[in-house]
């Protein structure tokens, strides 16, 4: 068996009992070469992708409704009919045995008899699939709101782009050398990487970089970024010669993590009243979000959200939100952002909370624009 799909085959099991996707294959790649590292990722993001077509053609040959199907069989499956359907470079033959072993390597023996026989009749792509939502592999809930919100054509742009893998864009501080392979984009210090990442680049989507540049950072101000880890957007905030930076977030993993040196780092539930006056020139909420703008990059996120969460999200962002506004010095600046393209966790937020401070609202979609989407309002 390749060491490729075993890993693929622990990280979407890793993924099913609630781990993200990126973080699982981060972990399970270290110090695996690049050719089965590459294979391991193309497995992994292409079944959690293309689950819904994958489902789709299983349902055609099987009686047992993927969906009910024990998890170690269904993934062996998903993985075999994955790289049968939409992989050039695997026969058919070892696609179908790879992932027979898997389910016996999983010491599920009986049920190789299944694997084999599904993948064995596994039949042909359409030409075109029944209905749109199963068209981009999206839940129909999404596709409709999706539909009512931007128009069939955007939704149609946007289910494309949750299909395709994302474009890698580096961030470099002003005055760094323009390593090779590496293109401007509009915006400053972030670069698209039309070959191999550089190494020791640091990645960041230009979605995400489009935020921190609407705070119109000065330098000696005071900072707060409310929601903070890893503290990608602080560190782009940092590059501001002065800054006094302060950086929270409610997760000890996720400040253990944190990266960007030179902020004073506080673990809080900013959805309760925060321990500061009203001090901030500047303050960053990057709210905790369902995150429908980063499909391509997250795709587990498609299957595991519910429409009902959405609710619970908004709550939650107006109460961070109210709470960092109380701590913006008058004549202040505050983002609020997301990388959700949903009107509850974003325009309905600010709305809710402070319409007489909005002064900017930018949508960033992907399919339209290059990257992840995101949402970020500027109220002062
Ligand atoms: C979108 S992520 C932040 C990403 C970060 N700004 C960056 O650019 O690296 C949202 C963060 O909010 C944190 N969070 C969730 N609920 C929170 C709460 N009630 N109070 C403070 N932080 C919270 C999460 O742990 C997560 O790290």
């Amino acid at each position: 068996m390749s060491s490729a799909r075993q890993i693929a085959y622990g990280v979407l099991l890793t993924v099913e009992h609630g781990a993200q996707s990126g973080d699982a294959l981060d972990r399970a790649l270290a110090g695996l070469d690049s050719r089965e590292a590459g294979l391991a990722t193309e497995i992994v993001y292409g079944v959690l992708r293309r689950r819904a077509h994958l489902h789709a053609l299983m349902a055609r040959v099987s009686s047992r409704r993927p969906e009910k199907m024990d998890a170690h069989v269904r993934i062996a499956i998903e993985m075999g009919a994955y790289q049968m359907r939409f992989l050039d470079r695997v026969p058919d033959h070892a696609a179908v045995s790879e992932s027979v072993d898997l389910v016996k390597h999983a010491k599920k023996n009986q049920a190789s008899a299944l694997v084999n026989a599904v993948l064995r009749r596994l039949p042909p792509l359409p030409e075109k699939w029944p209905d749109e939502a199963l068209e981009f592999s999206l839940p129909a809930w999404l596709w409709r709101r999706w539909v009512s919100r931007f128009g069939l054509d955007m939704a149609r742009r946007l289910g494309e782009a949750s299909l395709r893998p994302p474009e890698p864009f580096i961030r470099l501080q002003a005055g760094s050398e323009l390593p090779p392979d590496c293109e401007p984009t509009e915006v400053a210090g972030c670069f698209r990487v039309t070959g191999s990442v550089p190494e020791g680049a640091r990645r960041q989507d230009i979605g995400a970089q489009s935020v921190v540049p609407l705070l119109d950072l000065q330098p000696d101000q005071r900072f707060l970024d409310v929601c903070a880890a890893p503290g990608n957007k602080t560190a782009q905030a940092l590059e501001m010669p002065g800054l006094k930076a302060i950086a929270c977030d409610s997760s000890e993993a996720r400040l253990a993590a944190f990266h960007a040196g030179g902020a004073h780092l506080v673990r809080l539930d900013a959805a309760q009243a925060l321990p500061f006056t009203a001090v901030f020139d500047r303050i960053l909420v990057d709210a905790p979000c369902s995150g429908t703008g980063t499909l391509a990059r997250n795709p587990e996120i498609r299957w595991r959200l519910a429409q009902t969460e959405l609710k619970k999200h908004a709550e939650r962002q107006r109460r961070i939100l109210r709470n960092a506004l109380e701590c913006l010095k008058p004549g202040g600046r505050l983002v609020y952002s997301t990388c959700s393209l949903e009107r509850e966790e974003n325009e309905d937020v600010v709305r809710a909370v402070a319409p007489e401070r909005v002064r900017a609202e930018r949508l960033r979609l992907p399919g339209r624009h290059a990257g992840d989407g995101f949402y970020a309002a500027v109220l002062t």
